[in-house]
């Protein structure tokens, strides 16, 4: 599993360029690819990055890879990240890591991103239990209204995140993965961010036993 971790997230990074501000994913298939960077740095590859969490940004800058605050830079050309499930429509669930809300900000302000997994994250409907990033203030009652919404939610124990905030795990039945969802998730008092990204992914790099497989987004 590790090699097609690892032959995903070096396919993805053949599309980065000198000058690029790129987009640092976290996670165990993004780490290849900040590795790989980080050998091109050494090479003379001349990029910027931005980090999607704090371990991505110390792994970084051990690499030799320049790290930027994302506020210095109107957009981000491409961000490689991992994902915990990816849909045949290239929606994701993510945030196993807890790195939700760095990763959907930095989605967000990226002209491509570009999601790097094995092919066992592949699915027809989504089973991972979704990632909901809480404040800690009234985390049981917005876990009450979570589960008003059909989900189960656990904390995650002895979690906490980049932004000092919880994580709750939430399990469910099925879940129609849909901007409205992912909206009505956020809607809750007490919610920063939910693990749905709707419409983000513009490429999934997928690595396969027999091989790579390229889906992208039709526009
Ligand atoms: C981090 O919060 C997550 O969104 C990761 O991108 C996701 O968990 C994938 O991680 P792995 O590549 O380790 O499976």
């Amino acid at each position: 599993m590790e090699e097609l971790k690892r032959k995903a997230a070096e396919k993805a990074v053949e599309a980065i360029e000198d000058g690029m501000v790129v987009g640092l994913g976290t996670g165990s298939t993004a780490r290849y690819a900040i590795l790989k960077l980080g050998e091109m740095v050494k090479g003379g590859l001349d990029i910027v990055g931005v980090a999607t969490s704090l371990e991505s940004e110390r792994l970084a800058k051990e690499v030799g890879i320049k790290v930027a605050d994302i506020n210095d830079y109107d957009s981000i050309d491409i961000t490689i990240d991992g994902a915990d499930q990816v849909n045949g429509k290239l929606d994701l669930i993510k945030g196993g890591g807890g790195a939700l809300l760095r990763e959907k900000i930095v989605a967000s302000c990226s002209k491509r991103e570009i999601i790097v997994v094995d092919e066992s994250k592949i699915v027809d409907d989504f089973s991972f239990p979704l990632p909901v990033e809480v404040v800690k203030f009234g985390w049981k009652r917005t876990a009450d209204k979570l589960r008003q919404l059909g989900f189960n939610p656990r904390i995650r124990h002895g979690f906490i995140t980049d932004n000092e905030n919880y994580i709750l795990d939430c399990e469910y039945e099925r879940i129609k993965a849909s901007k409205e969802l992912e909206e009505e998730i956020n809607n809750i008092p007490g919610v920063v961010e939910n693990g749905l990204f709707i419409g983000l992914a513009t490429e999934v790099i997928i690595g396969r036993k027999d091989g790579i497989e390229v889906m992208k987004r039709g526009y």
